[in-house]
């Protein structure tokens, strides 16, 4: 549901940075040309393309083991993207996952691609706002986002609607890029082309709002210098070499070079930094 003026403007400036039109047809073609059956494909097979985050299935593991995830859980992913993280938590840890994005062409890659390794009874995907989930009050375990905050003006409604859809108790886990001290993003980014689309805060902004909408922060991680070694790790073995067929570089389109340059340099010059953060419901007083 879009609400008015500013926020659905930007809401379809977000859609259409994310949308290629064409992006199931592409991904499938890619499977096939990295030499992958697709009638006996795993989720960890996808994992190069649809793990839309810094650090990829690693980071979403590394999350999971944090918040102690387990089967039977219900999860709601914000921002799903084409799914990875979803059938990630699935496949590996027994979850129940619904999933929530705004770009509808990545929501129906996102049931396709699930549909295709099996994992439809336990995953699916609806297109709509993080700003107005599609979920009564206290529905989930688990909510989890990664990666999908930069993308939002109205943080502390985000966060706010985080807690109204987690149970008392519940589990809220963040993976983001949040501002760091060395001024303006270089854009394009993977996740925006300019100010209109990207609103980072601090980490002690995020703090604030985490607590301010009623959530007890239970870890606090720096991740940063992971990044930039990954980071560094992916532009060397690129350094000269063909674009491998199934990456990332599918899902952000022609400006693939520069916004994975920009990334490195905003990382090297402290213009973002990541965190891992969870955080727990509070009980009402
Ligand atoms: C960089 S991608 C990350 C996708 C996924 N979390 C992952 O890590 O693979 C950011 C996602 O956030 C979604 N998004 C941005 N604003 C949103 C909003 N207001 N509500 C729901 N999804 C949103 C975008 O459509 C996009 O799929």
């Amino acid at each position: 549901m879009l609400t008015c003026g500013k926020t659905a403007l930007c809401e379809e400036k977000v859609r259409s940075h994310y949308t290629r039109h064409d992006l199931l047809s592409r991904v499938l073609s890619a499977l096939e040309n990295a030499g992958k059956n697709l009638s006996d494909l795993c989720p960890a097979d996808l994992a190069p393309v649809d793990e839309f985050h810094i650090r990829g299935r690693k980071a979403t593991l590394e999350l999971a083991h944090a918040i102690k995830l387990g089967k039977g859980m219900s999860v709601l992913d914000v921002g799903s993207g084409i799914g990875g993280p979803s059938r990630c938590l699935a496949a590996e840890f027994g979850c129940r996952v619904d999933g929530i994005d705004l770009t509808e062409e990545y929501c129906h890659v996102a049931g396709a691609l699930t549909e295709l390794v099996g994992l439809s009874p336990l995953v699916t995907f609806h297109c709509a706002d993080a700003l107005h989930m599609p979920y009564p009050d206290g529905e989930f375990d688990v909510v989890w986002t990664q990666h999908t905050a930069m993308n939002i003006f109205e943080k502390d409604a985000l966060y706010r609607e985080m807690n109204r859809v987690l149970r008392p108790g519940g589990v809220l886990a963040i993976y983001d890029i949040l501002a760091g001290e060395g001024g303006d993003v270089h854009f394009p980014v993977p996740w925006s082309r300019g100010l209109d689309t990207s609103f980072l805060i601090t980490p002690d902004n995020l703090r604030r709002l985490l607590e301010e909408a009623g959530f007890e922060i239970t870890t606090w991680q720096d991740t940063t210098d992971a990044a930039l070694v990954w980071f560094r790790n992916v532009m060397r073995t690129r350094n000269g070499a063909d674009i491998r067929p199934l990456g990332l570089h599918l899902l952000m389109g022609d400006d693939f070079e520069v916004m994975t340059r920009n990334q490195l340099r905003n990382l090297e010059e402290d213009r973002i930094v990541l965190y891992q953060v969870t955080a727990v419901k509070q009980a009402p007083a």
